[in-house]
């Protein structure tokens, strides 16, 4: 997805919005560009590849302006080139716009701009809305007016940046549907606007986040938000609670190693505010449901995609134990399709790290149809999934920029193993002192991660003799069966190796036809319940010539006589497990990944937020 910057105050533009770009970088990145009010007029970079190519030509050719946009490309209509990169500037030269989304009418509105003679310069759907603010500027409306009326002819979701050099002591923003959030910083006398915190976050944290169908009018001392029909908005100011620095990489080589290191530290934040200490309970106040409603809670609905619906497999587990209830899990993508049967009775917990996830965005809104509760579990503060759910509880994690998601991952397991223990009480399951004892399980949780990440160096050996595979299976049964599925998505979307999850148990019912001594095997075979289960079918892999990674407890030299490699991780109480297992899979797939010389953090095809259908 696409990544956009604005600025408007008294300082050089240029540095602000290049800088914003690159904390954005993870979210889309073919091409990039920047436009700068110079001299009275609107002057233009853009080139293709990464961010640094376009710093490159502002160096050989700098900008010098106090207002400007920016945007980093994720292609959809168009092909990554210089002239299909945004900004994209009208045919007079006098309006500029960055977008993300996609205009789904953009056909018809380009032959009806063309048949009245406007010239097209690129191939992207973008360019129609400059030309329909244009005409709206030359029909005599102001920026703000003409922004609102042209955006209204177009069909899709969109987060758009308008900057007129007619108008140039402001910029107009808008947001329709769910292309990706739009965040105004308010400043010391300077505003800045951004598809994401952690481009503006060092400037300031008073942030609003615009809604469905809003837009913002903003000068460098002040802002106005109304509604696409021309209600002025009285937008909530959020105070961002991450840290700057957390927002940088730091000594780490990528985010996504710094992400993986920050989990101790993030599980701990995550507890932080949730446990009543004096009452010996949990309290989720975010979450905004009775007692009485609990109780009468029939279903669950997890709806997620990618990783985070496998947490959502995980907390299956861990709800359902302790409050009882019972927990569906799908993907965002398929849900909204099903004509799903929901009623009031009903809650759809939404897990999404960006809150940005259009297909999980979506399948909340089915909810909210049909008159079941909205949840959400989320990471970033003030996203739309966060705002549009009747509750919510917070991953506390801090600005996750891998595309590849770890923390977020982690701490949302977190996250539903507090929603299971609030939900268990409230409905009379548990007692506050059995739930406080599973609090004392999560406040180990700090210290286990940290005890797998010390042996970092078994998986930096294990990699060495890894990395050249081009195919892995990954098994795990019973509650880390998700981390199989889990493991095997963070290999193969970093290091671009083929590696299936499976239920160990399902082998035998085709996937062992893969094994052979070309196929390593990567078994979860922690002491639990199902360990003589999981030990039996590593014997099954290594009679088929497997070669065979195992998981394994702390202790356990059984698995040493059958398993080729084996990562161990420290004894931990079942419903925490998963989260100690997933650490060794997490450092496998980075260090595999380095050792191919992938683009860890910036994996291609990819984004981190996937607000595109
Ligand atoms: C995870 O490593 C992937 N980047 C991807 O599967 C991601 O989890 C998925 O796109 C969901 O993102 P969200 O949590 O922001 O909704």
């Amino acid at each position: 997805m696409c990544g956009i910057v604005g600025y408007i105050g008294p300082r050089d533009a240029t540095p602000l919005i290049l800088n914003g770009l690159q904390r954005l970088e993870y979210r889309g990145y073919d091409s990039a560009g920047i436009a700068v009010m110079q001299n009275g007029d609107i002057a233009i970079r853009r080139d293709v590849g990464k961010l640094n190519n376009l710093v490159q030509m502002v160096n050989n050719k700098p900008l010098n302006g106090r207002i400007g946009i920016g945007h980093t490309r994720w292609a959809t209509h168009g092909v990554p080139s210089p002239r299909n990169a945004h900004p994209h500037l009208s045919a007079s030269g006098r309006t500029v716009v960055v977008h993300n989304g996609i205009v789904e009418n953009f056909r018809e509105l380009r032959a009806d701009l063309e048949a009245s003679g406007v010239p097209f310069a690129s191939e992207t759907d973008t360019e129609v809305i400059v030309h329909l603010v244009q005409r709206e500027r030359d029909a005599g409306h102001d920026i703000t007016e003409a922004t609102r009326r042209a955006v209204s002819l177009l069909r899709g979701a969109h987060a758009i940046v308008v900057l007129s050099a007619d108008q140039p002591d402001r910029l107009v923003a808008v947001r329709i549907g769910n292309a990706g959030g739009v965040a105004l910083g308010i400043g010391q006398d300077e505003m800045f606007v951004a598809s994401d915190i952690p481009a503006i976050l060092e400037h300031t944290r008073r942030m609003i986040f615009l809604e469905n169908r809003q837009m913002a009018t903003i000068t460098r001392d002040a802002y106005h938000v109304q509604t696409l029909d021309g209600e002025p908005v009285d937008a909530e100011i959020h105070n961002i609670p991450w840290d700057p620095v957390s927002a940088a990489r730091g000594e780490f080589k990528h985010f996504m190693q710094k992400e993986i290191y920050e989990q101790a530290r993030a599980l701990t934040d995550t507890l932080r505010g949730r446990v009543d200490f004096q009452h010996g309970c949990v309290d989720l106040p975010d979450l905004k449901i009775s007692e009485e409603d609990a109780r009468r809670l029939k279903r669950i609905v997890t709806v997620a995609c990618g990783t985070s619906a496998y947490s959502g497999l995980v907390g299956k587990f861990i709800i359902e134990e302790l409050a009882r209830v019972p927990v569906e899990v799908d993907y965002g993508s398929e849900y909204r399709y099903r004509d799903p049967i929901l009623d009031s009775d009903c809650a759809v917990l939404a897990i999404t790290q960006s809150g940005e996830t259009v297909d999980t965005l979506a399948a909340m809104e089915e909810a909210r149809e049909k008159g079941a509760r909205q949840w959400s579990i989320v990471n970033a503060i003030g996203s739309q999934a966060m705002r549009v759910a009747d509750g919510f509880i917070t991953m506390q994690a801090g600005p996750e920029i891998g595309v590849a998601s770890t923390k977020a991952f982690t701490t949302s397991i977190v996250d539903q193993y507090l929603l299971a223990l609030y939900l268990g009480q409230q409905r009379g399951m548990l007692s506050c002192g059995e739930a406080m004892q599973h609090v004392a399980d999560l406040a180990r949780l700090p210290d286990l991660v940290g005890q797998v990440l010390e042996r970092e160096d078994q998986v930096q050996e294990l990699a060495a003799q890894l990395y050249q595979y081009t195919n892995f299976l990954y098994l795990g049964r019973g509650i880390n069966y998700p981390i199989a599925l889990e493991g095997a998505l963070k290999l193969k979307e970093i290091s671009y190796i083929h590696a299936e999850g499976y239920p160990a148990g399902e082998m035998k019912h085709g996937p062992i036809a893969l094994i052979d001594e070309h196929m390593p095997v990567v078994a979860i075979t922690l002491k639990d319940e199902v360990y003589d289960k999981m030990l039996s079918q590593v014997e099954q892999a290594k009679s088929r010539g497997g070669i065979v990674i195992a998981v394994a407890t702390d202790g356990d030299e059984l698995i040493r006589e059958k398993a080729d490699y084996v990562l161990y991780v420290p004894e931990a109480p079942r419903l925490i497990s998963p989260i100690i297992s997933v650490i060794p899979l997490q450092l496998l797939a980075y260090t595999i990944a380095v050792w191919r010389g992938a683009d860890v953090d910036q994996p291609r095809n990819l984004a981190k937020s996937v607000t595109v259908e």
